[in-house]
Formats: C-alpha cells, structure tokens, sequence
C-alpha cells in the first residue's frame, strides 16, 4: 500500500505533527509507503512529490507550516485536472491519498472521493476553527495563544498612554479568535463577523471605560463589518476563494474612535503572527490524534470520510460534512460574553 499526503490551503501550526502520525503509525504498525505531494493539490496536479518516510518526520513535531508546503490551487478549476490527478496518482502507485487541509481542500477531495473514485481521506485544520462537523480544529489553539498574548501587551501600553487600542486578529467569515482570545485577554469589545456592529455603541463602551480610569482594548476578527455599512475599505478585493477580502477594519475603526469619542487610538494588526511559528500542546495533541485516526481509515478502505473530534473523541464523518456550511459563532455565545463589553 502507497499512502498520498497532502497539505493545502493556508498554513497552520500543527500540520507537521498529523503528517508526523501518519507516517510513523503507517509504517510503524501498517508496513504502508508514503509519497508526500508538494504545495497541496499542486503536487498531484503536476506529480511533484517529496520523499516521506520516517526520517523525513524526524524532529517535525514543534515545528510550524508544512514540510510539504502549501498552496491554494483548486484542480476543480483547471483543464483536466480530474483527469491529470488520477493519472499521476495511477503512475506513482499512490492508493490512497490524506488530504490536510480547510473548507477548499477539503471541498475538493470530497468531490474527488464522492464523483470520480479518488480514494480520500480528510483532515480538518484551520486556525479560524470554522470547519463543521469539528468541535475544534488544530491550529486554533496556538492562534488564541498568540493574539492572547498579544492583547495581554497591549494593556500595559494603552494604560500608560490611556489610548485606546484596538487589535484586529484574524477571522474572514468567523469569530472564533476573536471570541476566545477577546474574552481570555479581558477585551472591553469584542467584534466579529457575525453580527454587524454599530460604532457608536462602540464608541459608547470606549468612554465609559475611560470613565472608569482604564484605557480599552477593541478586539476586531478582520472579516466584521459596521451596521451602518458605511466602512471605506482601503483594499477590496476577491480572495482565492472568489470571497470579498475586507482589509483595514482594524484602522479604520481606530479612526473612527477617534473622531467620535476624541480619545487617542492605535491598531495592531497581527496577521500571519497567528498562524505561524510553533503549535500549541493542544494542538500538537489534536493533530497528532487526527494523523493516527485518518491513517486508520486508509487501513480500514473508508474513503471519502475525515477526522474529527466530537467531545474527547475522534469520530469519522463524511468529508461534505464539513464543508456543507461554516461553522460561525452562535448569537447566544456572543450575548453571554458581551457582559464583559465596556
Ligand atoms: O483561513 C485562515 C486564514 O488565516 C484567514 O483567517 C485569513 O483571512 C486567511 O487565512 C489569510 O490567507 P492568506 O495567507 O492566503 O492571505
């Protein structure tokens, strides 16, 4: 048996451990071979493969990204590109192929195991935790950690100035980073993708945490979006996914405050800091659980299926389980932490 590992999409902290899992419990309890594909569905796309065995692993397991790299190439939206996977899997001798990766890649090896046979196993990462059928992906933890940390900082500087701060995370459809690492830093706002939000209330929590002598930090998930929908955005434009990608919400709600309330603000965006660098203990567990698991299904011939986690244990579900829809934080969740706002 030969065994196909791929990871897409954007990177996340722990994608080498699952790799790691994989590898040694397949060759380890199962006798399996491995070829690792470069750059997500590039690498079947064009047969670019990178030995996998169990010195390529060694060492992996704290370390951030991909070995195998990553990309967002979509062979469903390339000529041939059904055809010229199969192929070079045929011709490499691949039987069956993990696929590490988020709401595309997964969409993609759903429809390659589902409509034309590919033999596919899905594992579900993304740092935004919004992939269903998941109570959490890996990646997600450190993510929380490091904007935690982050907001953690930004207090001491907004209390010895007395600005406000506002530090906008990552989060394109869905809160999760926001929300978590809102309410684990003690944010007085916290804004999300979710519910539209209204400035002037902002504005309103702002003051009467000035009015309470501390200075506030504004937590904003780059994907939230005024009520009033009067947001200028600096740069619109359409992501790999054909999504509309709001850049600069962080910015220009920092000047709005400004305006509004008169109060000094600064924005702290920290971007690809979140999605880089070591994984968590957390999700080291996780993603190391989810390699042995997904390994498993390969074993057991059940393709078309991914790993999940449901409470503390790993599940298999069908891979269109989770892509059918995202999973965005709840309006009952965000009322409960919203006591804290102000
Ligand atoms: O999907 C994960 C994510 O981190 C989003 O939160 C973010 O908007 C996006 O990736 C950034 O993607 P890229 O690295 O392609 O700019």
């Amino acid at each position: 048996m030969k065994v196909g590992v791929l990871t897409g999409g954007g990177d996340c902290p722990g994608l080498n451990a699952v790799i790691r899992a994989v590898v040694r419990k397949g060759v380890q309890e199962y006798g399996y071979d491995f070829t690792g594909f470069r750059d997500g569905w590039r690498g079947p796309l064009e047969g670019d493969t990178v030995p996998l065995d169990i010195p390529a692993v060694r060492g992996i397991l704290p370390r951030g990204g991909t070995v195998l790299g990553s990309s967002r190439t979509n062979p469903l939206k390339q000529r041939d590109g059904i055809r010229r996977i199969k192929e070079n899997l045929s011709a490499l001798g691949v039987d069956a192929l993990i696929t590490i990766g988020g709401e595309d890649t997964l969409g993609v090896a759903t429809r390659l195991a589902d409509e034309y046979g590919v033999p596919c196993v899905g594992v579900p990462k993304t740092i935004d935790n919004d992939l269903s059928a998941t109570d959490y992906t890996f990646g997600f933890d450190t993510a929380v950690g490091i904007a935690t940390e982050a907001i953690d900082r930004l207090h001491t500087t907004a209390e010895s100035h007395m600005r406000v701060l506002v530090v906008e995370v990552m989060g394109r459809h869905a809160g999760w980073i926001a929300l978590h690492s809102g309410l684990a830093g003690g944010a007085n706002v916290i804004l999300i993708p979710e519910q539209r939000f209204d400035v002037e209330q902002v504005c309103t929590w702002v003051t009467s945490r000035f009015r309470a002598s501390y200075a506030p930090i504004v937590v904003v998930a780059e994907g939230a979006v005024p009520r009033d929908g009067d947001m200028v955005l600096k740069d619109e434009s359409l992501d790999s996914y054909g999504h509309v990608r709001l850049s600069g919400v962080g910015e220009w709600l920092a000047k709005q405050i400004e305006k509004r309330t008169g109060k000094e603000a600064r924005t702290t965006v920290l971007g690809h800091v979140q999605r880089g660098g070591t994984p968590s203990a957390f999700d080291r567990w996780l993603a190391t659980r989810f390699g042995l698991h997904a390994i498993d299904c390969v074993r057991d011939g059940d393709f078309g299926k991914m790993v999940a986690l449901r409470g503390t244990d790993i599940v298999r579900v069908p891979i269109a389980e989770a892509t059918a829809r995202l999973k965005t934080v709840d309006p009952a969740l965000y009322e409960e932490v919203g006591v804290f706002f102000g």
